[in-house]
């Protein structure tokens, strides 16, 4: 398949840079479900994403009712462990509001550079399948917390620690509130070599 032609709607290329940029990590959704369908689609098109040597190195886990119950009865847990009943209740009850969980994992190599790769690939997967749900109008939010290397975690999910670690925990859902962010001045971090 062909590149996009170079294109005259300059309109197209700003209202992609827009969906880029107006991303944002979202904590608080509406309870709307999203369209499994939609789900699909984007950890299709996500799979697309540029992966040295085309390992595909990612795994997706799109979590029903009954993992995201124990999900959240696990993190109750470890917070409670970490430090106390009222922590964890207040933990449990904010990820219970959580509407979408997908975890995406990514194959272990023991070569060091291949696993650099690999992580990276998944990384970018996980970039282009966010921006996907965020220009259908759907947020997300990447995760790394502690539940992400629990192997209880592992237990309910169906991940293999031998083979795969947990590179985001993502939740997503129509947004109830759109946090504002900034950057640094393009100038900061880039450099530019004559
Ligand atoms: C690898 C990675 C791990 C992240 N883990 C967490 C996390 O554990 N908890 C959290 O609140 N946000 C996490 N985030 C989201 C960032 O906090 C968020 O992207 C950052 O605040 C910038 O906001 P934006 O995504 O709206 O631009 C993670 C993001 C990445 C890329």
């Amino acid at each position: 398949m062909q590149p996009p032609a170079p294109s005259d709607k300059t309109r197209d290329l700003r209202e992609f840079r827009e969906v880029i940029r107006s991303r944002r990590t979202i904590n608080f959704y509406l309870q709307t479900p999203v369209p499994r369908k939609l789900i699909r689609d984007a950890i299709e098109a996500a799979t697309w994403a540029p992966n040295h040597h085309v390992t595909e190195p990612w795994r997706f886990y799109l979590l029903g009712k009954e993992a995201i119950g124990a999900c959240v009865g696990l993190v109750r847990t470890i917070v409670t462990d970490k430090k106390d009943a009222k922590a964890g209740e207040f933990k449990a009850k904010n990820w219970a509001e959580k509407p979408g969980w997908l975890v995406v994992t990514c194959r272990k190599s023991n070569d060091e550079l291949t696993q650099r790769e690999d992580y990276a690939a998944c990384c970018t997967a996980i970039q282009s399948l966010m921006l996907y749900l965020w220009k259908a109008g759907v947020g997300s939010k990447w995760t790394t917390g502690d539940i992400t290397r629990d192997p209880r975690f592992f237990d309910i999910v169906g991940i293999d620690d031998d083979q795969e670690f947990v590179v985001s925990m993502l939740w997503y859902g129509y947004p109830k509130v759109t946090p504002v962010q900034s950057r640094k001045n393009l100038d900061d971090v880039l450099t530019e070599l004559p």
